[in-house]
C-alpha cells in the first residue's frame, strides 16, 4: 500500500487519499442521507482527511451547506478528533457565481461562519482559496496569521498559486500545504516548479480535481490508454489517474470528490495500485 501522507513539517499523517466533498453541495447534489453515506464511506475506508470550503453550495443562500453537513457527519463519529477537515476563505458565491474577496474583512467573516457551521473552536487548516488581484498577498495572508494566533485556524494553507505567491506568504508565516488543480491531463504545477517547492519546503501538496475535476471527470477516464493499463491492474481509470499522482511525490496528496458512494470506495482503492516506472513514464508520454 502507498505510504500516508503528512502534513508539511509536522507529524501529521493523512491516509494517502482525502475526500474533496464539494460534489455534496453543489448544484445537483445528493440529499443529505446520500452524503453523509459518501462522508461515512470514506471514513470507514480509513480515510481522514476531508476539504471543505464555505462557498460549496449552491449559491449565496446557502454559503456553510457543505461545512454544516461534515459538521453533522462528525457528531456520529466516536474518532472524530482523528478526522481533519481543512476549509477556505476568499470566495463569494452571489446567485451562484464564483467571485473572489480575499479581503481581511471577509476572510474573517467567513472564518468566524465557517467555525459555527463546521460547530468547532479552531478549523484545523485553513487555506486562502485564491489570491485577490484587488487585495496584496500578504494583507489577505497577515489575516489568517491573526486568526491562527487567536487560536481560531491550527495551520495555514495556500491554493491556486504560483512559486512567486508562496514565497511571499512565507515571508509572513509557515505555509503548510497549496492547493492547485494537478492530474495527469492538467501538469501546471509541475511545470512552473510548484510541486518541487513544495517538495523542497516540506509544504504538502494538496491535488485538487486530481481525476479530471468536477465538469470533466468522465471525458477523461475515456482515455485509451487509462483504459488499457485499468485493465491490465485490474483496477478503474480512475484508481490509475489516483495512483499516478500518489507515485508522482510523497508530497502529492489527491483529493478526489464524490458524490456516490461508489465513487470515494473506489478512489480509496488507489492506494493498493502499484504503477510500474515504465507504465509511469508511459502515462507521461502519451497524455498530456
Ligand atoms: N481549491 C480550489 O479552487 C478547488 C477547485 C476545485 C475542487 N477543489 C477541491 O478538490 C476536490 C476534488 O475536485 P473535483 O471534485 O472538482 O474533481 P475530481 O475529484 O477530479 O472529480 C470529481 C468527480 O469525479 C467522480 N469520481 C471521482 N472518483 C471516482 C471514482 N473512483 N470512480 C468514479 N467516479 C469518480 C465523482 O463523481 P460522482 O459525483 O458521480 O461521485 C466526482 O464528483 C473538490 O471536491 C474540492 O474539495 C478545490
Amino acid at each position: 500500500m502507498v505510504r500516508n501522507r503528512t502534513l508539511g513539517n509536522t507529524s501529521i499523517n493523512f491516509f494517502p487519499v482525502g475526500l474533496g466533498a464539494m460534489p455534496l453541495s453543489l448544484e445537483g447534489h445528493p440529499n443529505e442521507a446520500q452524503a453523509l453515506e459518501v462522508l461515512n464511506t470514506f471514513v470507514n475506508g480509513g480515510g481522514n482527511f476531508i476539504d471543505t470550503a464555505n462557498v460549496y453550495c449552491v449559491d449565496d443562500s446557502d454559503v456553510g451547506h457543505n461545512e454544516q453537513l461534515i459538521a453533522k457527519a462528525l457528531k456520529q463519529y466516536k474518532n472524530a478528533n482523528d478526522i481533519f477537515v481543512g476549509s477556505k476563505g476568499g470566495l463569494r458565491r452571489p446567485k451562484g457565481k464564483w467571485t473572489v474577496d480575499a479581503s481581511p474583512a471577509w476572510l474573517r467573516q467567513s472564518c468566524e461562519k465557517s467555525l459555527q457551521d463546521l460547530n468547532s473552536d479552531s478549523i484545523f487548516l485553513y487555506q486562502l482559496h485564491t489570491p485577490d488581484p484587488d487585495i496584496p498577498l500578504t494583507d489577505s495572508i497577515g489575516e489568517l496569521s491573526k486568526l491562527q494566533e487567536e487560536g481560531k485556524v491550527q495551520h495555514i494553507g495556500l491554493s491556486n498559486v504560483n512559486v512567486e505567491h508562496i514565497e511571499s506568504a512565507l515571508s509572513i508565516t509557515q505555509i503548510m500545504s497549496v492547493q492547485n488543480r494537478c492530474n495527469l491531463f492538467e501538469r501546471t504545477s509541475f511545470k512552473n516548479g510548484v510541486i518541487q517547492f513544495c517538495e523542497n519546503n516540506n509544504i504538502t501538496f494538496i491535488a485538487h480535481s486530481p481525476v479530471g475535476g468536477h465538469y470533466q471527470h468522465s471525458q477523461r477516464g475515456d482515455n485509451f490508454l487509462l483504459k488499457k493499463l485499468a485493465k491490465k491492474y485490474a483496477a478503474s481509470t480512475y484508481q490509475i489517474m489516483i495512483a499516478w499522482l500518489l507515485y508522482k511525490s510523497r508530497s502529492i496528496f489527491p483529493i478526489p470528490g464524490a458524490s456516490k458512494t461508489s465513487s470515494i470506495k473506489d478512489s480509496i482503492q488507489a492506494v493498493n495500485v502499484k504503477l510500474s516506472k515504465e507504465d509511469m513514464q508511459s502515462l507521461e508520454a502519451n497524455i498530456n
